[in-house]
């Protein structure tokens, strides 16, 4: 099956690799956290973004629903002023169609505030016009429903191309309700404030959280993997088995993570094999991450990838939105690696948080 993602590319649009995954993140922690409640998306244009959510509703939450709002009459921000192009209904529709995800979507083709609307929203997201009274209109007209915890995500956050946009999400933050807790190219991500964002859940309604949870973190890893298998495919390199992603568990004391790529039993066909996943410190800082063959440095990288889905999980910690690393590991002269991960905080030891096992198929793969 074709990932969403890939999907997303080949339909008409202007959110860019980086932005199309952090959008699917915040669709899956959204749906993760907020269940059946809706996600709306301002600006549809042919199908790109909105394909992108639908896709991660229906893999974290089979009931939960998008409302695609655009007037579909080919009206367009652009830095110099307005762009006219063709309507884009019958695009959007045969797009979402081709997708699979039609069954979700409900068009409203109307402008964002000629709608009445009524219901919570787990997650606004805000693509129309990017001129700053535009912007301002959507989000008035559709914020005071954003559920405590819900997330605002906003396109063309760019202020040499859409100071409006910057604007606008500027004062949203300086209004005290709402913090930045991602951003990749022009696409900022809000959370909404909780009143207590510690106060227990009722037990059946945490279980069913950390259950589409799991779905979201499952489909996240999916795209991911799926996609180095893409741009494997492209490369005749031998292959390497992931033999075994084994974590440190209790060792690791204060600092806390995951190793989410590669997973185990899979094969990687490219010459550089990535390694990705999040840390948090206890209560300190985790500056980097190392990995380390037979005590050798052989790579190093900082912690700052965005990471929503972690930060959703543990609101109470300030690092978790860019508490991931991801490596490109080039394994070419290796023909088994035993690569230690290790976490290097600002303070205090170096922890392992885990190692992978990984050795060169001999045999061409199927
Ligand atoms: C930048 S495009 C959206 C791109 C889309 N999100 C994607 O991923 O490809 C902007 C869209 O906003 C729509 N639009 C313009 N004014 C609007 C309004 N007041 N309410 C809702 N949509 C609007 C336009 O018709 C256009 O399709």
């Amino acid at each position: 099956m074709k990932s969403i993602l890939s999907i997303a590319r080949s339909i008409e649009g202007r959110l860019d690799e980086a932005e199309c995954r952090l959008l699917l993140a915040t669709a899956a922690s959204a749906a993760a956290a907020s269940g059946p409640l809706p996600i709306v998306e301002v600006g549809s244009y042919c199908g790109r973004s909105t394909v992108i959510l639908a896709g991660a509703a229906r893999a974290v939450c089979p009931t939960l629903r998008i409302f695609a709002i655009d007037p579909h009459q080919g009206s367009l921000s652009h830095p110099k002023g307005e762009l006219i192009v063709p309507p884009t209904l019958e695009r959007f529709l045969h797009n979402i169609e081709w997708a699979g995800v039609a069954d979700r979507v409900d068009l409203i083709q109307k402008k964002s505030f000629e709608v009445k609307w009524d219901l919570p929203v787990a997650l606004l997201f805000i693509d129309g016009l990017h001129d700053y009274e535009n912007v301002r209109r959507d989000f008035l007209h559709f914020q005071s429903f954003v559920v405590p915890g819900g997330l605002v995500a906003f396109d063309d956050n760019d202020g040499e191309t859409y100071p409006g946009v910057v604007r606008c999400v500027g004062e949203a933050i300086s209004s005290g309700g709402y913090e930045q807790i991602a951003s990749a190219g022009r696409l900022v991500v809000l959370r909404k404030g909780t009143e207590d964002a510690t106060a227990p859940i009722p037990e059946a309604e945490w279980r069913e959280i950390a259950i589409r949870r799991q779905r979201a973190i499952e489909l996240l890893r999916d795209e991911l993997l799926s996609e180095i298998a893409d741009s494997a495919d492209a490369l005749p390199e031998p292959a390497f088995e992931i033999l075994k992603v084994e974590a440190s568990g209790k060792a690791a004391g204060t600092i806390s993570g995951s190793i989410d790529i590669p997973a185990e039993h899979t094969t990687i066909s490219s010459r550089d094999f990535t390694v990705a996943g999040w840390v948090l410190g206890h209560p300190g800082v985790v500056a980097h991450v190392e990995i380390r063959s037979e005590g050798e440095l052989v790579s190093r990288v900082p912690v700052c990838e965005s990471r929503p889905d972690v930060a959703l999980a543990f609101p109470a910690k300030p690092n978790a939105a860019q508490c991931g690393f991801r490596f490109a590991i080039d394994l070419s002269r290796m023909s088994v690696a035993c690569l230690e991960v290790w976490a290097i905080p600002v303070t205090g030891h170096p922890r392992l948080l885990g190692t992978i096992r990984a050795r060169r198929r001999t045999e061409p793969p199927a």
